[in-house]
Protein backbone atom coordinates (compact mmCIF):
# COMPACT_ATOMS: atom_id res chain seq x y z
CA UNK A 1 0.00 0.00 0.00
CA UNK A 2 1.44 3.48 -0.89
CA UNK A 3 2.34 5.73 1.59
CA UNK A 4 0.33 9.53 0.68
CA UNK A 5 3.40 11.58 1.65
CA UNK A 6 2.51 14.33 4.87
CA UNK A 7 2.48 18.19 3.75
CA UNK A 8 6.25 18.24 5.51
CA UNK A 9 7.53 15.35 3.45
CA UNK A 10 7.94 17.62 0.30
CA UNK A 11 10.22 15.64 -2.13
CA UNK A 12 12.81 17.60 -3.07
CA UNK A 13 13.59 19.35 -6.85
CA UNK A 14 15.76 21.97 -7.98
CA UNK A 15 18.08 21.77 -5.31
CA UNK A 16 21.94 21.77 -6.06
CA UNK A 17 22.83 20.72 -2.03
CA UNK A 18 24.40 17.02 -1.45
CA UNK A 19 23.50 15.23 1.29
CA UNK A 20 26.02 13.14 2.52
CA UNK A 21 26.30 10.96 5.48
CA UNK A 22 28.53 9.08 7.92
CA UNK A 23 28.45 5.57 8.89
CA UNK A 24 29.89 2.69 11.70
CA UNK A 25 29.61 0.76 14.12
CA UNK A 26 30.84 1.70 17.77
CA UNK A 27 34.80 3.07 17.62
CA UNK A 28 34.85 3.21 13.90
CA UNK A 29 35.91 6.65 14.11
CA UNK A 30 33.67 8.64 11.58
CA UNK A 31 33.25 11.27 14.44
CA UNK A 32 37.20 11.89 14.21
CA UNK A 33 37.49 12.09 10.38
CA UNK A 34 34.83 14.43 10.29
CA UNK A 35 36.88 18.04 10.42
CA UNK A 36 39.22 16.12 7.98
CA UNK A 37 36.08 15.74 5.54
CA UNK A 38 34.67 18.75 6.32
CA UNK A 39 38.02 20.35 5.24
CA UNK A 40 38.16 18.42 1.60
CA UNK A 41 34.42 19.64 0.35
CA UNK A 42 35.40 23.69 1.64
CA UNK A 43 38.03 23.55 -0.41
CA UNK A 44 35.96 22.19 -3.15
CA UNK A 45 34.20 25.58 -2.49
CA UNK A 46 31.25 24.45 -0.56
CA UNK A 47 29.17 25.22 2.35
CA UNK A 48 29.29 22.69 4.74
CA UNK A 49 26.23 21.77 7.63
CA UNK A 50 27.82 19.65 9.33
CA UNK A 51 25.04 17.66 11.97
CA UNK A 52 24.25 14.17 13.66
CA UNK A 53 22.15 11.55 14.52
CA UNK A 54 19.77 11.41 16.91
CA UNK A 55 20.46 15.03 17.44
CA UNK A 56 20.65 18.18 15.42
CA UNK A 57 17.24 19.68 16.66
CA UNK A 58 15.76 20.03 20.28
CA UNK A 59 13.74 17.62 20.05
CA UNK A 60 16.09 15.34 18.73
CA UNK A 61 19.00 15.87 21.31
CA UNK A 62 16.56 15.42 23.86
CA UNK A 63 15.38 11.54 21.69
CA UNK A 64 19.10 11.19 21.98
CA UNK A 65 19.77 11.43 25.70
CA UNK A 66 16.62 9.03 25.92
CA UNK A 67 18.14 6.57 23.68
CA UNK A 68 21.88 6.81 24.63
CA UNK A 69 21.76 7.85 28.30
CA UNK A 70 18.64 6.00 30.14
CA UNK A 71 21.04 2.31 30.31
CA UNK A 72 18.29 1.29 32.69
CA UNK A 73 15.45 2.32 30.98
CA UNK A 74 12.69 -0.26 29.90
CA UNK A 75 12.33 0.37 25.89
CA UNK A 76 10.81 -2.16 23.41
CA UNK A 77 12.75 -2.38 20.13
CA UNK A 78 9.57 -0.83 18.19
CA UNK A 79 9.83 2.07 20.67
CA UNK A 80 13.06 2.61 19.57
CA UNK A 81 12.80 2.58 16.12
CA UNK A 82 9.89 5.25 16.43
CA UNK A 83 11.89 7.39 18.95
CA UNK A 84 15.02 7.20 15.98
CA UNK A 85 12.12 7.99 12.96
CA UNK A 86 10.18 10.80 15.37
CA UNK A 87 14.01 12.70 15.82
CA UNK A 88 14.66 11.91 12.24
CA UNK A 89 11.37 13.76 10.83
CA UNK A 90 12.09 16.84 12.99
CA UNK A 91 15.66 16.85 11.23
CA UNK A 92 14.99 16.44 8.11
CA UNK A 93 12.03 19.46 8.36
CA UNK A 94 14.58 21.79 10.58
CA UNK A 95 17.86 21.42 9.24
CA UNK A 96 18.54 18.88 6.62
CA UNK A 97 16.15 19.96 3.60
CA UNK A 98 16.31 23.79 4.27
CA UNK A 99 20.10 23.43 4.30
CA UNK A 100 20.18 21.34 0.87
CA UNK A 101 17.65 23.95 -0.40
CA UNK A 102 20.39 26.35 0.37
CA UNK A 103 22.55 24.49 -2.30
CA UNK A 104 24.62 23.55 1.02
CA UNK A 105 26.39 20.09 1.48
CA UNK A 106 24.89 18.07 4.71
CA UNK A 107 27.37 16.06 6.34
CA UNK A 108 25.15 14.18 8.67
CA UNK A 109 27.02 11.56 11.06
CA UNK A 110 24.42 8.57 10.92
CA UNK A 111 20.99 8.54 9.01
CA UNK A 112 18.90 5.79 8.15
CA UNK A 113 21.05 3.18 7.22
CA UNK A 114 22.12 3.17 11.32
CA UNK A 115 18.27 2.35 11.37
CA UNK A 116 18.39 -0.89 9.08
CA UNK A 117 21.80 -1.80 10.66
CA UNK A 118 20.61 -1.37 14.77
CA UNK A 119 17.18 -1.27 14.49
CA UNK A 120 16.80 -4.07 12.07
CA UNK A 121 19.92 -5.98 11.91
CA UNK A 122 20.91 -5.39 15.99
CA UNK A 123 17.12 -5.54 17.34
CA UNK A 124 16.01 -7.94 14.58
CA UNK A 125 12.85 -5.66 13.55
CA UNK A 126 11.73 -6.52 9.91
CA UNK A 127 13.39 -4.79 7.31
CA UNK A 128 9.78 -4.10 5.50
CA UNK A 129 8.41 -2.14 8.76
CA UNK A 130 11.55 0.34 8.88
CA UNK A 131 10.79 0.84 4.87
CA UNK A 132 7.26 1.53 5.71
CA UNK A 133 9.28 4.05 8.34
CA UNK A 134 11.75 5.52 5.83
CA UNK A 135 8.88 6.02 3.01
CA UNK A 136 6.37 7.61 5.76
CA UNK A 137 9.22 10.24 6.59
CA UNK A 138 11.70 10.55 4.24
CA UNK A 139 9.36 10.04 1.19
CA UNK A 140 11.95 9.86 -2.05
CA UNK A 141 15.19 11.50 0.13
CA UNK A 142 18.24 9.74 0.38
CA UNK A 143 21.39 10.28 0.49
CA UNK A 144 23.97 10.82 -2.03
CA UNK A 145 26.90 9.94 -0.43
CA UNK A 146 27.50 7.42 2.37
CA UNK A 147 30.87 6.72 3.61
CA UNK A 148 31.00 3.47 6.10
CA UNK A 149 33.24 3.11 8.25
CA UNK A 150 33.88 -0.69 8.61
CA UNK A 151 35.96 -1.94 11.67
CA UNK A 152 36.10 -5.91 13.06
CA UNK A 153 33.49 -5.79 16.16
CA UNK A 154 37.06 -6.29 18.27
CA UNK A 155 38.65 -2.92 17.52
CA UNK A 156 35.79 -0.78 17.53
CA UNK A 157 34.79 -2.06 21.02
CA UNK A 158 37.43 -1.36 22.56
CA UNK A 159 38.29 2.20 20.91
CA UNK A 160 34.86 2.82 22.65
CA UNK A 161 35.41 1.33 26.08
CA UNK A 162 38.99 3.87 25.61
CA UNK A 163 36.36 6.71 25.25
CA UNK A 164 35.13 5.93 28.71
CA UNK A 165 31.40 5.34 29.82
CA UNK A 166 29.89 3.05 27.75
CA UNK A 167 25.92 4.42 26.44
CA UNK A 168 23.01 2.18 25.62
CA UNK A 169 24.12 1.03 22.63
CA UNK A 170 27.63 0.46 23.44
CA UNK A 171 26.58 -1.73 26.16
CA UNK A 172 25.28 -4.16 23.96
CA UNK A 173 27.09 -7.71 23.29
CA UNK A 174 29.40 -8.73 20.37
CA UNK A 175 27.03 -10.64 18.66
CA UNK A 176 24.40 -7.64 18.48
CA UNK A 177 28.16 -5.52 16.94
CA UNK A 178 28.33 -8.57 14.61
CA UNK A 179 24.76 -8.15 12.88
CA UNK A 180 25.16 -4.58 13.17
CA UNK A 181 28.71 -4.71 10.73
CA UNK A 182 27.11 -7.95 8.47
CA UNK A 183 23.95 -5.71 8.21
CA UNK A 184 25.90 -2.32 7.00
CA UNK A 185 28.65 -4.28 4.86
CA UNK A 186 24.90 -5.83 3.36
CA UNK A 187 23.60 -2.12 3.06
CA UNK A 188 26.88 -1.09 0.97
CA UNK A 189 26.94 -4.58 -1.32
CA UNK A 190 23.43 -3.35 -2.23
CA UNK A 191 23.83 0.00 -3.12
CA UNK A 192 27.69 0.05 -4.09
CA UNK A 193 27.05 3.34 -5.89
CA UNK A 194 25.85 5.03 -2.95
CA UNK A 195 27.65 3.39 -0.40
CA UNK A 196 31.36 3.12 -0.07
CA UNK A 197 33.49 1.45 2.76
CA UNK A 198 36.66 2.62 3.90
CA UNK A 199 38.84 0.32 6.04
CA UNK A 200 39.04 2.05 9.10
CA UNK A 201 41.36 -0.15 11.19
CA UNK A 202 44.26 1.44 10.23
CA UNK A 203 45.96 4.81 11.57
CA UNK A 204 44.44 8.21 10.51
CA UNK A 205 46.89 8.65 8.00
CA UNK A 206 46.04 5.86 5.80
CA UNK A 207 41.76 6.41 6.82
CA UNK A 208 42.27 10.09 5.26
CA UNK A 209 43.67 8.72 2.15
CA UNK A 210 41.47 6.66 1.43
CA UNK A 211 38.69 9.38 1.61
CA UNK A 212 40.87 11.90 0.07
CA UNK A 213 40.82 9.40 -2.70
CA UNK A 214 37.23 8.94 -3.30
CA UNK A 215 36.41 12.50 -2.91
CA UNK A 216 38.62 13.02 -5.48
CA UNK A 217 37.13 10.59 -7.52
CA UNK A 218 33.68 11.80 -6.64
CA UNK A 219 33.66 15.68 -6.36
P1 LIG B 1 26.97 8.01 18.03
O1 LIG B 1 26.50 9.32 17.51
O2 LIG B 1 28.00 8.12 19.08
O3 LIG B 1 27.38 7.08 16.93
O4 LIG B 1 25.74 7.33 18.80
C1 LIG B 1 24.52 7.17 18.25
C2 LIG B 1 24.00 5.80 18.63
O5 LIG B 1 22.65 5.68 18.20
C3 LIG B 1 24.77 4.66 18.01
O6 LIG B 1 24.99 3.64 18.96
C4 LIG B 1 23.84 4.11 16.94
C5 LIG B 1 22.48 4.49 17.46
N1 LIG B 1 21.50 4.72 16.38
C6 LIG B 1 20.52 3.76 16.15
O7 LIG B 1 20.49 2.75 16.83
N2 LIG B 1 19.62 3.99 15.15
C7 LIG B 1 19.62 5.11 14.38
O8 LIG B 1 18.78 5.27 13.50
C8 LIG B 1 20.64 6.10 14.64
C9 LIG B 1 20.68 7.35 13.84
C10 LIG B 1 21.55 5.87 15.65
Amino acid sequence: MAIPLGKETQVMSGSNGLFITLEGGEGAGKTTHTPFIKSLLEQAGRTVCMTREPGGTVLGDAIRELVLSHTDMAMTADSELLLMFAARAEHLYQIIRPALQRGEVVLCDRFTDATYAYQGGGRGIEIERIRVLEQWVQGDQRPDLTLLFDVPVEVGIERAKGRGVLDRFEQESRDFFERVRQSYLQIAKNDSKRCKVIDASGDIVSVEAQISRLFEAWL
